[in-house]
């Protein structure tokens, strides 16, 4: 069975979850880069002007992979736009795939229905890694940038979840 993680992390917590899975399930990983360098203003732009960004050029051979897992951030109760595009490139080349993302935590439904109508297939298996409580706790020190500390304590949650994905 491959595996290839597609991961797209602005911030680095979804990379930190990217990295995690490559270490447990030995699968192979590809980082989706934009064009242009992504930062909070272009995000809120992104928003107002609904338009998703261009991608890096990049070659994936779809072909050798029986599942593809798509780790990324939720962006306004949405799918952080840079994995949108993706989807939408890449549309007839994802066959079997599940999507995990860390975020604030609160829109499962709203995600699995999104990546249903952009592929028009529902993935295998999906989950968010919430940070919510650990935010209400005060144990984020920067922003919304988890640290090991904090990683460590959605860790339990992300190891329930691998029996999914393999
Ligand atoms: C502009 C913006 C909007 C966000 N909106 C949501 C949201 O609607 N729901 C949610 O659960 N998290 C939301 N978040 C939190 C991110 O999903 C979270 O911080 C994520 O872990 C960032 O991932 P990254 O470090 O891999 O970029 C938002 C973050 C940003 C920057």
């Amino acid at each position: 069975m491959k595996i290839l993680t597609i991961c797209y992390s602005l911030t680095g917590n979804n990379q930190k979850l990217a990295n995690y899975l490559k270490e447990k399930l030995n699968c192979d990983t590809f980082e989706i880069k934009t064009k242009k360098k992504i930062g909070f203003s272009t995000v809120f732009m992104g928003l107002v002007f609904k338009k998703n960004p261009k991608l890096k050029e990049y070659k994936i051979n779809f072909e050798i992979y029986d599942k593809i897992i798509f780790v990324s951030p939720v962006w306004f109760g949405k799918l952080a736009f840079p994995i949108k595009s993706f989807l939408l490139k890449e549309k007839p080349n994802i066959l079997n795939y599940c999507f995990l993302t860390i975020c604030l935590g609160g829109q499962k439904d709203k995600l699995e229905k999104e990546l249903t109508s952009i592929l028009e297939k529902k993935p295998f298996y999906i989950e968010e890694f919430g940070f919510k409580k650990l935010k209400e706790e005060g144990k984020l020190k920067q922003f919304d940038k988890l640290n090991e500390k904090n990683f460590e304590e959605l860790k339990k949650d992300i190891d329930k979840s691998l029996k999914y994905l393999i």
